[in-house]
């Protein structure tokens, strides 16, 4: 068992979650080929950091990121920050040879993606892009089925990622509305994980049509520095800013395979918490995922017969995958935490040199490369051309 030292940059929503599948994974994969060390956090101030240090169970904490990437005892470096930050620190931590992994959206933009991905092919070590809902063991076994052929040729994916933690106009101006800071809206935050589990379960898009909605103007400033997701503090009276992020989007997709697709996100959805719906067409059977039931994977399949054929539901559990390291029953709860933890071991394996992770760096690239096609769509009105990454070569198509 090799142990490896974790430096943690942020120390918020995702500095909790990778801090707790850290902590985790020896408890549910074992033996773990590696054994996660909580080294040092990095938070924005001392105060905050040597808070996060003590809540997170890391060693030393530091207001300065940098030390984390010049310090020889640290192997891998998590990056938990606002997207402002990840290229900068992705960079620095790749030519110091440190493992990485990066919080999604890889970046702001398709260029700062396409710095990161030349730095990463320059490096030994492993990258990693936390798009953790294709580890969600209902989607992992929605993969096996595809795999196996038992959807037979893909027709359709259609995919919703719904929210309303913003939908409240007097909730607070964060670093998600902020372009600076987040480069996009709804597009970077929470399409990207569902463009993920596209490009994971049906392959590569090729070409997008879609429109954007830019609904909330202004919000009122934040009153401290450390992000709410957008829950309203009540007041309107206050100094407002300007929002200059889309707040919706829906697409069109076409896919390399000649299936067809949508995909939607908003974080204005009234009533829907985290809804990440995923529904299948194959010419052999269909599937349908939902987030708000974890645990399960409606399947239907065309052998099922005349007489019986309709949706039916397969409870995850010890079974499938990655099923026997979390509990031992079916539809016992899959959590959040659950995805964090299996993205962490895979993260692991990698490192140790037992097989490769995907999602990595390349895979945040093309994410980004269709991002940044969704919103140039929406700025035309056009179908539009998504570049597609080669990834033997590293070099960029016009689209196929
Ligand atoms: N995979 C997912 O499901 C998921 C969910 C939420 C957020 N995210 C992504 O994770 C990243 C962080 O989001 P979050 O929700 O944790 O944000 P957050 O605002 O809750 O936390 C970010 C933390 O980083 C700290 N920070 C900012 N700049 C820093 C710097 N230069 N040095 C040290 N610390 C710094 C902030 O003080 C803050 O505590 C974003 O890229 C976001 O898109 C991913």
């Amino acid at each position: 068992m090799k142990r490896i030292n974790v430096g943690l940059i942020g120390g918020g929503f995702m500095g909790k979650a990778h801090s707790l599948a850290y902590s985790a994974v020896p408890m549910f994969f074992w033996p773990s080929e590696i054994m996660p060390v909580k080294h040092t956090v990095a938070e924005f101030t001392d105060e905050l950091a040597s808070e996060a240090a003590a809540r997170f169970g890391f060693a030393n904490s530091t207001s300065d990121w940098k030390t984390l990437v010049e310090d020889p005892e640290i192997d891998l470096i998590d990056i938990a920050t606002p997207n402002n930050s990840h290229a900068e620190i992705a960079i620095a931590a790749l030519r110091a040879g440190k493992h990485v992994i990066c919080e999604k959206p890889l970046a702001r933009t398709v260029e700062e993606a396409a710095a990161m991905y030349e730095e990463s092919r320059k490096s030994t070590a492993v990258n990693m892009v936390a798009f953790n809902y294709r580890r969600t063991p209902a989607l992992a076994l929605a993969k096996r089925y595809i795999d196996e052929g038992a959807l037979g040729d893909i027709l359709n994916f259609r995919a919703t990622y719904l929210q309303d933690w913003s939908a409240d106009p007097n909730s607070p101006l964060s670093w998600r509305f902020q372009k600076k800071i987040a480069g996009s809206g709804a597009v970077g935050d929470i399409l990207t994980h569902v463009l993920d589990l596209a490009r994971y379960l049906a392959g590569e898009v090729t070409e997008v049509s879609a429109l954007t909605n830019h609904i909330i103007k202004e919000r009122p400033l934040q009153q401290s520095g450390v992000d709410s997701l957008g829950n309203s503090k009540g007041g309107s009276e206050g100094p407002k800013g300007e929002v200059d992020v889309e707040d919706e989007v829906m697409s069109l997709l076409k896919f390399e395979s000649g299936a067809i697709g949508s995909v939607e996100a908003t974080r204005n959805a009234w009533g829907r918490n985290n809804f990440i719906t995923v529904e299948i067409h194959g010419s052999e059977g269909s599937i349908y995922f939902n987030y708000e039931n974890r645990d399960e994977l409606q399947v239907c399949f065309k052998s099922d017969g005349d007489d019986r054929r309709g949706f039916r539901t397969v409870y995850t559990g010890p079974n499938h995958p990655n099923g026997a390291a979390l509990w031992p029953i079916p539809a016992l709860g899959i959590g959040y935490g659950e995805t964090k933890i299996i993205e962490a071991h895979d993260l692991f394996l990698a490192i140790a040199g037992v097989e490769p992770v995907r999602p990595d760096f390349g895979d945040g690239y093309q994410v980004a490369l269709i991002d940044d096609a969704i919103l140039r769509s929406a700025g035309t009105g056009l179908w539009t051309k998504v570049p597609q990454l080669n990834r033997d070569t590293g070099a960029v198509t016009d689209g196929v």
